[in-house]
């Protein structure tokens, strides 16, 4: 059995086939952060065009490294939402043409679900260890998910206005650094020794499991505007604001646990590449006397891909979860 997986929510084109025994077989990607870098940030029509170009010279090669084997295919798994309509309905009218043409059905994937899952991909024959609390951390997401099964999530937090990545981006950007920034914000954290820019750590007294990260953003904003920026103070701005978020989401992670009881800890969208984040969240399972794990996918899996795609359109699958080709798409499904 084999799933060719379809990712086109955003601005990255991924087309990936999982195989029953061989696991992940093919990952192709596209990626247009030369094109966003041109006009400062994504814009979502060019998006959409950009993936109507991508998609089939993309699973022209996944189909390749099958040999052409298409009649091994058994279903079409596409991102259905949350993300960008145009892009979307590319992935989603070409994974279901595709289907239709092939005579096998589709699965149409939530995006975020496919993120949460993606540290399991590279242990695919063991069972899958639910529950557990999901720490989605996202260039338009942060969540905190009770994952109580493979149907069955419950969002007990959530940013109550700009996401972890999205603040870290906005605010990489004010530093000079082309989006997304997040991760080269990170390196340049790392070439600090001090924190002496004091950010405030937002909502962290709030009884509930929410976020809010836009103050934090303006706060980087005001400190850039007041400061005469060199190669030191840059870093030492970016430590500091890559600290803040890192206690606030640290801080709410333990709460979570702490509160349903969960020993399991699963961080995943591209914010859990953060090395920082891993280090302090395992800090925070090891001190707390939680005895918790922490789990992750492979950096390379955590950010857009069609691999994460395939692999949930492989478990659902095996679930007898799949429909008649149909062009299915929500921008705003939640998990
Ligand atoms: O999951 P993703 O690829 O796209 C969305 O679905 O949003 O996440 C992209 C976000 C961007 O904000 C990017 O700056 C951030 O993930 N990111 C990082 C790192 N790598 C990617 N943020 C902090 N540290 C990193 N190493
Ligand atoms: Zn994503």
């Amino acid at each position: 059995m084999r799933i060719l997986g379809i990712e086109t929510s955003c601005d990255d084109t991924g087309i990936a086939i999982f195989d029953e025994k061989n696991g992940l077989i093919t990952n192709q990607l596209n990626s247009q952060s030369q094109l966003n870098i041109k006009y400062g940030g994504i814009i979502p029509e060019l998006a959409a065009r950009k993936h109507l170009n991508n998609i089939i010279p993309l699973i022209r090669l996944a189909l390749y490294d099958i040999n052409n084997e298409i009649s091994t295919i058994s279903a079409i798994a596409y991102t259905a939402g949350p993300g960008l309509i145009g892009s979307l309905l590319v992935g989603a009218t070409i994974g279901s043409s595709l289907a239709y043409s092939w005579n096998i059905p589709v699965i149409p994937i939530n995006h975020m679900e496919a993120h949460l899952l993606t540290f399991m991909m590279k242990k695919f024959f063991n069972s899958i260890e639910f529950p557990f609390i999901g720490l989605l951390v996202s260039g338009k997401h942060t969540q905190i998910i009770n994952a109580i099964s493979m149907t069955n999530y419950k969002i007990i937090g959530t940013s109550m206005d700009d996401a972890a990545g999205e603040a870290l981006d906005k605010t990489a950007l004010l530093l000079g650094i082309n989006p997304p920034g997040g991760a080269q914000l990170s390196k340049l954290a790392e070439k600090s020794t001090n924190t002496k820019f004091v950010f405030p750590r937002p909502m962290i007294h709030h009884p509930n499991l929410n976020f809010s990260f836009s103050g934090l953003k303006t706060h980087a904003k005001k400190i850039i505007q007041n400061n005469k920026l060199n190669s030191k103070i840059k870093s030492d701005i970016a430590r500091s604001f890559e600290d803040a978020i890192i206690d606030v989401l640290v801080f709410k992670c333990k709460k979570a646990l702490i509160q349903t009881g969960y020993k399991r800890l699963v961080i995943a969208g591209g914010v859990s590449s953060n090395l920082k984040l891993r280090r302090e969240l395992k800090k925070m399972l090891k001190t707390c006397d939680l005895h918790g794990k922490l789990y992750y996918a492979d950096p390379k899996f955590c950010t857009d891909n069609g691999a994460m795609i395939s692999y949930l359109g492989f478990l659902k699958f095996k679930k007898g979860i799949f429909t008649s080709p149909k062009i299915q798409v929500n921008s705003t499904w939640s998990i």
